[in-house]
């Protein structure tokens, strides 16, 4: 007998997890398989920035993320040392914690970024898509599929009995990490290379309070000989929990053989970052992987869509890879339910591709261009062509001298420093992602040209592609972001006073496509109050015009204006964003 479904998603990570969870909420029929018997068994992933807790804010568990993660104001203390209880050559104020990007952080978003390790929220996403509907499978290994005009079978592998048999989907979801077969089978068009540069993660147990408790910090980056060696750039000592709990990164050189980490290895490599030789470690796990630099042009064929890792492969620096997965379905899932359910024509879940390569090339080269740039740090402390260990130290010593080199070496450390604000604070590229497709229905505008660093930072607009801004909006007592007035389950339309004709025009609209649309009135004596008047200086649009919204939160389509025929236009945004027109 043939097991059917309406999605089958491949891989419980942030992308598949996430995906079922997102489908399971709008009511998407869907079945999860997983090759193992249960999530991460590593902590992996952990920086989840503002978007993501967006998403998650969006699917209602927040606040279990919240609760199983460690704070926005212990991650920021970022350390640059020699060891762990060795000299400091720096510090920079990470992830929006500087007093300065404080207020960019807090004014763009509801959420703060919060760290949570990978086989912590990979637990909270499948129990909650499971508890919401998703038919969660383990030990379930995908084999391979064939596509029709109707649908996709695939043949999976039951790993407890060896049998074989065959799912029937409707839509097929490859969120099978970097080493994707759906995405190999696909046939997936992939730019860059894998395996550039190996890693070696080793966790551990040991108190470091009085190491780290003075400067809380989520990554502390060890410069000592051979840290550049492969790997993400420098050896990197990573809390999984205050203070007790850690990960270790070190690179290897990838041409060579693979190095063997057994427990001995792995205890000094440990000690000799910590620069503690005596210390107690409990050494709790060791593994290997690669450093990618590889994205894929294209993210789905047919009825097959790629997400997460399987079409964007690149080292941790920057915390952007489980984020990018748990965005990827964010895009997705919602244009999946709409064809689903007949409100959209088929073409736009050709705009999955259109506007999440982009963001996938984009990520890829950023997180490879920041762990490159550790190497500014080891030209300027001289460390490139160090003979031996004698020699390094001596050269990290010279930047306290009071000579002309000394002063130099400061200054250019100095710069370096500043280079790395594009690894830790590159707000622009954590939430500034813009979309230009079919399911955008432009207004004549064009994107806004940024006025500072569109890496660095995120400049809110409402020029149809955007994320809607975030602004506190409400009553007298409660307080809610414009985010929570427009849930993923349906389209909202904002407007003020002067435009509440729209609220009728949608509801004809939505009554004609069959399409959930509601209006939210913002003003005084309405539901919603604006309360700071910060609604009026951010939507760009005259009180009576309108901004569309996308279940996913980006902004459909936007009119200046109440046009004489608000019904007729509203249907037109409507049909062109559904691919109905
Ligand atoms: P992921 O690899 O997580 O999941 C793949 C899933 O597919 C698994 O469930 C697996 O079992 C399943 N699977 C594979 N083959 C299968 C088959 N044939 N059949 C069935 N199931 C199959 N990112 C970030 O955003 N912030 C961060 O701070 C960090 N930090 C970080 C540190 C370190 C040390 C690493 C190694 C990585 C990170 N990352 C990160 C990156 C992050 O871990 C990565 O981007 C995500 O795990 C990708 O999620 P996916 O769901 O795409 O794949």
């Amino acid at each position: 007998m043939t097991v059917t479904t309406d999605v089958l998603i491949v891989g419980s990570g942030p992308a598949g997890a996430g995906a079922a969870l997102l489908l399971a909420t709008l009511g998407i029929p869907n079945i999860m398989i997983t090759k193992y018997r249960w999530t991460a068994n590593t902590p992996r992933a952990h920086i989840t920035n503002q978007r993501a807790m967006e998403v998650f804010r969006d699917a209602g568990i927040e606040d279990q993320v919240l609760a199983d993660a460690t704070g926005h104001h212990l991650m920021g203390d970022t350390v640059f040392c020699t060891s762990i209880a060795g000299e400091e050559i720096g510090r920079i104020l990470t992830w929006g914690t500087h007093p300065a990007r404080h207020g960019d952080y807090r004014l763009a978003s509801p959420c703060l970024p919060v760290d949570i390790p990978q086989n912590r929220l990979e637990p909270i996403l499948v129990r909650n898509a499971t508890e919401r509907g998703t038919q969660t499978r383990f030990s379930t290994e995908y084999l391979g599929h064939r596509q029709d005009p109707d649908g996709v079978d695939v043949d999976v592998r039951d790993r407890l009995t060896g049998r074989e048999y065959t799912i029937r989907a409707k839509y097929l979801i490859g969120a099978d990490g970097a080493r994707s077969q759906v995405a190999e089978d696909l046939g997936l068009p992939m730019e860059g290379r894998m395996d550039i540069a190996g890693s070696m993660n080793i966790t551990f147990r040991a108190d470091l309070t009085p190491y780290v408790g003075n400067r809380p910090s989520v990554l502390y980056w060890v410069i000592q000989p051979g840290s550049n060696v492969g790997g993400i750039g420098a050896g990197l000592v990573r809390m999984v929990r205050p203070w007790n709990e850690w990960l270790i990164v070190w690179g290897y050189d990838i041409d060579g053989p693979a190095p063997v980490v057994d427990e001995t290895a792995a205890t000094a490599i440990v000690r000799g970052l910590l620069g503690l030789p005596d210390i107690d470690v409990e050494i709790t796990g060791t593994s290997l992987w690669g450093n990618n630099e590889r994205y894929a042009t294209r993210l789905h064929s047919g009825r097959v869509f790629c997400a997460g890792d399987a079409v964007h492969r690149h080292p941790p620096s920057n915390g952007l890879g489980s984020n990018t997965s748990i965005q990827d379905s964010y895009n997705l899932a919602w244009k999946l339910a709409a064809v689903l359910r007949g409100q959209a024509g088929p073409s736009l879940l050709d705009t999955y591709t259109t506007e999440r390569a982009p963001v996938a090339e984009q990520i890829v080269r950023r997180a490879n261009r920041s762990s490159r740039e550790f190497v500014q740090f080891f030209e300027v402390l001289g460390l490139l062509d160090a003979r031996d260990e004698a020699e390094m130290v001596a050269r990290i010593e010279e930047r306290k001298a009071n000579t002309p080199a000394g002063a130099a070496k400061r200054a250019a450390l100095v710069a370096a420093m500043e280079l790395k604000h594009y690894e830790f604070n590159a707000h622009g590229v954590e939430l500034g992602q813009f979309y230009e497709s079919a399911a955008i229905a432009g207004d004549g505008t064009s994107r806004p040209v940024p006025a500072r660093d569109p890496e660095l930072y995120f400049e809110a607009s409402t020029v149809p592609g955007s994320r809607l801004p975030h602004v506190w909006v409400g009553d007298a007592r409660t307080r809610v972001s414009t985010l929570d007035l427009a849930p993923m389950t349906r389209f909202t339309l904002f407007t003020g006073i002067a435009g509440e004709a729209w609220a009728a025009a949608a509801e004809k609209v939505s009554a004609e496509l069959g399409v959930p649309v509601e209006t939210v009135v913002i003003g005084p004596g309405r539901a919603v109050t604006d309360l700071y008047y910060d609604w009026a200086r951010a939507r760009e649009v005259e009180e009576d015009g309108v901004i569309l919204v996308r279940p996913d939160k980006h902004i459909g389509w936007r009119s200046a204006r109440l046009p004489a025929d608000p019904v007729a236009a509203l249907r037109d945004a409507l049909a062109t964003i559904l691919g109905r027109s």
